[in-house]
């Protein structure tokens, strides 16, 4: 069918996100395909994950920075997604900020996965800062990406109850499961076309969370 949903999966680590996404395709809970999956890291879990699904992996060289792509490498993730014709970018712990090759390609079709409540705690091991800050509820975010680092508008969250004996890993893992809950319903709207933003505001047509 040519009018299927096309995603491409962004991803530097083990991938979970991307297993609930293509779960919850596989379950006929979102109308989309996962049409590749890129990864900046040759050894990720994500990619081995992908292949072990038959969708099309594949590895590309980030270049010489450590938190961003360079400009060849940038170009390469673009050349990938516009082969692959998909609609919508979804970042699954993609460790690398976009900056205006990609952003500019695929402006308002790219969405993140982020394990706090924004706008609290942007950044890395957001659930470690959550529970340092003191805080007695976080959760996980899906927004969309813009060329900041983990401020664009929000399209759903879920809360976390922060538990007085908790540590890290333990509080980690609980929103590791909401999230594997929350992307895939914020990414069955978006491939439903039940999502209009508006400023800043993401504005939910039909099934809300
Ligand atoms: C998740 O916690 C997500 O919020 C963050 O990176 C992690 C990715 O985990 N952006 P996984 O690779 O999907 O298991």
């Amino acid at each position: 069918m040519n009018d299927t949903f096309r995603i491409g999966v962004l991803g530097s680590g083990q991938g979970s996100n991307f297993g609930a996404l293509a779960d919850a395709i596989a379950a006929g809970k979102i109308p989309a395909e996962i049409a590749v999956v890129l990864s900046d890291v040759e050894s990720a879990g994500i990619l081995a994950r992908a292949r072990a699904r038959n969708i099309s992996a594949q590895f590309i060289p980030p270049g010489n920075f450590r938190t961003k792509l360079d400009d060849d490498a940038e170009r390469a993730f673009v050349a990938a997604l516009q082969n692959a014709r998909v609609d919508l970018i979804a970042l699954a712990g993609f460790m690398r900020v976009l900056k205006g090759n990609i952003l500019r390609a695929f402006e308002g079709r790219i969405v993140n996965i982020h394990p706090s409540l924004l706008p609290s705690f942007p950044g890395l091991a957001a659930w470690k800062q959550a529970l340092d800050y003191g805080v007695k509820i976080t959760g996980c975010t899906v927004h969309f990406v813009d060329a900041g680092v983990d401020s664009g508008p929000i399209i759903g969250q879920l809360m976390v109850p922060v538990r007085d004996d908790d540590t890290a890993d333990g509080l980690h893992q609980r929103i590791h499961a909401a999230e594997h809950d929350l992307y895939p319903r914020c990414v069955a709207a978006l491939a439903r076309k039940e999502i209009s933003v508006a400023g800043r505001r993401v504005i939910w047509k039909g099934a809300m969370i």
